[in-house]
């Protein structure tokens, strides 16, 4: 009998092991983020290709300042590419664009190069490419309240759901984290209450379709109960 896979909406991935893969070849970190955009790209294709709704990235946390100046240098460079040139392709193929985080940190040029694609990808109907930069699932739900409360909101979850920043998202249904780890790290903290996790020992640069396909194989495995019954 062919394998059935439950497709999930919407798959969070947090990017881990770019260092690493970039040692073992004896190649600077910065090479392993090139490498991990790569990947990002080929697991962005094989979701929309498998029906998956919704991906998030996490690509540049709070805590991610704290790496060596030329380190966050060429993320940031990458990052402004990645907007200017495969974002103009994802608007093309009527992907949707957002971003999660606290982007006026980043520089101006990067910052408007992402609020350009951001809106010229409005009305496309597609799979949602979300994107967390200067993320912090911390800092997110703390701007959240921040938000109700100045509008004179009660904080509530429902009223939280629609102030965090992937508010009209659906939660993620698996959290992905690879080379090794297993934690969290401030992701997504809010939408992961009732995520799947699924562990990967490859390095982000080794994603790819059968990656993907593994993880749903994974989680169409599982049985969620959302606090209920079976
Ligand atoms: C973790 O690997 C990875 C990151 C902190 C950055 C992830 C960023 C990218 C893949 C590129 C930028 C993204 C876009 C959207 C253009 P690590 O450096 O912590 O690896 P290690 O644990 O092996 O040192």
């Amino acid at each position: 009998m062919a394998e059935e896979l439950k497709i999930p909406t919407h798959i969070a991935f947090i990017m881990d092991g770019n260092g690493r893969w970039a040692k073992r070849r004896l190649m600077p970190r910065k090479y392993g983020h090139k490498m991990g955009v790569e990947a990002l790209k080929r697991v962005v294709a094989a979701c929309d290709e498998l029906g998956v709704k919704e991906v998030s990235f996490y690509a540049l946390s709070t805590e991610n300042w704290s790496r060596p100046q030329d380190e966050i240098d060429a993320l940031l460079a990458m990052i402004k590419k990645f907007a200017d040139e495969e974002m103009q392709d994802y608007v093309n193929k009527n992907y949707r664009i957002r971003f999660m985080g606290e982007l006026h940190r980043l520089p101006k040029e990067t910052m408007s190069a992402l609020e350009k694609v951001e809106s010229a990808a409005k009305g496309n109907t597609g799979i949602v490419v979300n994107i967390g930069l200067n993320y912090g699932g911390r800092d997110e739900i703390v701007r959240a309240a921040g938000k109700l409360a100045a509008a004179g909101k009660e904080i509530n979850i429902e009223n939280m759901n629609s102030a965090i920043d992937t508010a009209g998202m659906h939660d993620p249904d698996i959290i992905v984290r690879c080379a090794g780890e297993k934690r969290l790290s401030n992701f997504m903290l809010w939408q992961s209450a009732y995520s799947e996790f699924v562990f990967i020992d490859d390095f982000w640069p080794d994603f790819d379709k059968d990656t993907v396909i593994g993880i749903i194989r994974e989680f169409s495995g599982r049985e969620r109960r959302f606090g209920g019954l079976k």
